[in-house]
């Protein structure tokens, strides 16, 4: 096979039609099922998001009554997932608890081996009730540092996102963080044929179950040149240094020259750039809306100096502009998340669009097996 058919990284190349959401790298939008992400990130909640997803369509008013309790039912930590979470060392990746907590997941789901849709469905609403438990938990022990630590009940009378903050921190967070972090999840919820997506299309395809598609693609989203960009983005902020006694301008002036040597070391800097986006994130606006308000909330201008610091030197090197990444990084840094938490928000987030891209593979299913051009040595023998 000639070179020039090989297409790296599948580079450009279509593979099959979705009707989950589309993205136009020219106009520079992002539509779920139809509706642009910013007009949902503005009027809606995580839960319309999540049934819009999954359905097609936005819930009337009873469907998301229905939705929301169901979602609401499946929050509790199950006990022997907790069991597993203590048994991993607090040394491992939080993407590792969370990889194993969705295949614990799978292997204790009474429809296991179902694959209908009504089956698939009601895994992937186990999945997304049940993953901001994880999340919150695992931060929890964290900080316990070996003494025993109890989860934070979650609450009825909260919507996802608040409730999510809540069994995170034990407290009540107030409405402006609530909404921050709900945009956030609206955001991540779903981008097409992403390299976690594609990985999970893959599993389904060959006619495994939806826990396993789920439990792959959390390994795909890890990496830093995919989702595990934004806890990366903020080991940047780190590595100049954080100092919040600082102005805008001096944080901003110290990003700069960061960045100025990163590039002349031709080092990759995460948080920036895209495989499909050139001119820019589609989200990125919305999201850096909401890191706005969270530094304004919280008094601290000079994140907003490392942050402007950064882009604006990246811009005049490279052109390079930010990714979803990079505003999502420090926002969630303010809330109070520990770092290595940034990339499982994300999982918990985008178990809404993957789950919707599974259903739709296994709808319309072809085995994904595509070829590969030899390489190795000409044919020889063991002599
Ligand atoms: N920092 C510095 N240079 C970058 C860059 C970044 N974040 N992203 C791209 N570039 C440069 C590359 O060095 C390359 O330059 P060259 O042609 O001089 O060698 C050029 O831009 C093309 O980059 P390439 O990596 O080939 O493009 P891609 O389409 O394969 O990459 C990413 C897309 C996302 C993998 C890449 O931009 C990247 O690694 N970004 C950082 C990780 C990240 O934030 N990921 C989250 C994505 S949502």
């Amino acid at each position: 096979m000639a070179e020039e058919e090989i297409k790296k990284g599948l580079d450009g190349v279509v593979v099959d039609y979705t009707a989950v959401s589309k993205v136009n790298p020219d106009t520079n939008s992002l539509l779920y099922r139809g509706y642009p992400v910013q007009e949902l990130a503005a009027k809606c909640s995580f839960e319309e998001v999540a049934y819009l997803l999954w359905n097609g369509e936005l819930p009337s008013s009873g469907e998301l009554a229905d939705f929301t309790a169901r979602e609401r039912a499946g929050r509790p930590l199950d006990p022997v997932v907790k069991q597993v979470i203590d048994a991993l060392p607090t040394t491992s990746h939080p993407m590792d608890v969370c990889r194993t907590a969705a295949s614990v997941m799978g292997a204790r789901h009474s429809l296991a081996e179902d694959s209908s849709r009504e089956a698939n469905m009601a895994k992937a609403l186990d999945l997304f009730a049940a993953m901001p438990a994880v999340v919150a938990y695992d931060q929890r022990r964290r900080h316990a540092a070996g003494r025993p630590v109890e989860p934070v009940e979650p609450r009825d009378d909260l919507g996802y996102s608040a409730n999510f903050l809540w069994m995170t921190f034990g407290e009540e967070a107030v409405a402006e963080v609530v909404e921050a972090f709900n945009v956030s999840m609206i955001l991540y919820a779903e981008h097409s044929f992403n390299a976690s997506t594609f990985a999970g299309r893959v599993i389904m395809s060959t006619l495994s179950d939806l826990h396993s598609a789920v439990t792959g693609a959390i390994g795909a989203l890890k990496g830093p040149l995919h989702g595990g960009a934004n806890e990366a983005v903020m080991h940047t902020f780190d590595e100049i240094g954080i100092r919040p006694e600082e102005s805008l301008e001096e944080a901003a002036d110290r990003a700069k020259t960061w960045m100025e040597n990163a590039l002349a070391q031709k080092k990759k800097v995460m948080g920036f750039g895209h495989r499909v986006y050139k001119h820019g994130d589609s989200r990125v606006p919305t999201m850096k809306a909401a890191l706005d308000k969270m530094i304004a909330h919280y008094g601290r201008p000079e994140l907003l100096g490392l942050y402007n610091g950064l882009e604006s030197a990246m811009d005049e090197a490279k052109g390079i502009k930010p990714n979803l990444d990079y505003p999502a990084g420090p926002t969630y840094h303010l809330m109070g998340f520990d770092t290595n938490m940034f990339t499982p928000l994300f999982v918990a987030s985008r178990i809404t669009g993957w789950t919707a891209h599974f259903m739709e593979q296994l709808n319309a299913n072809s085995l994904i097996r595509p070829l590969s051009a030899y390489n190795g040595p000409d044919e020889r023998h063991v002599p």
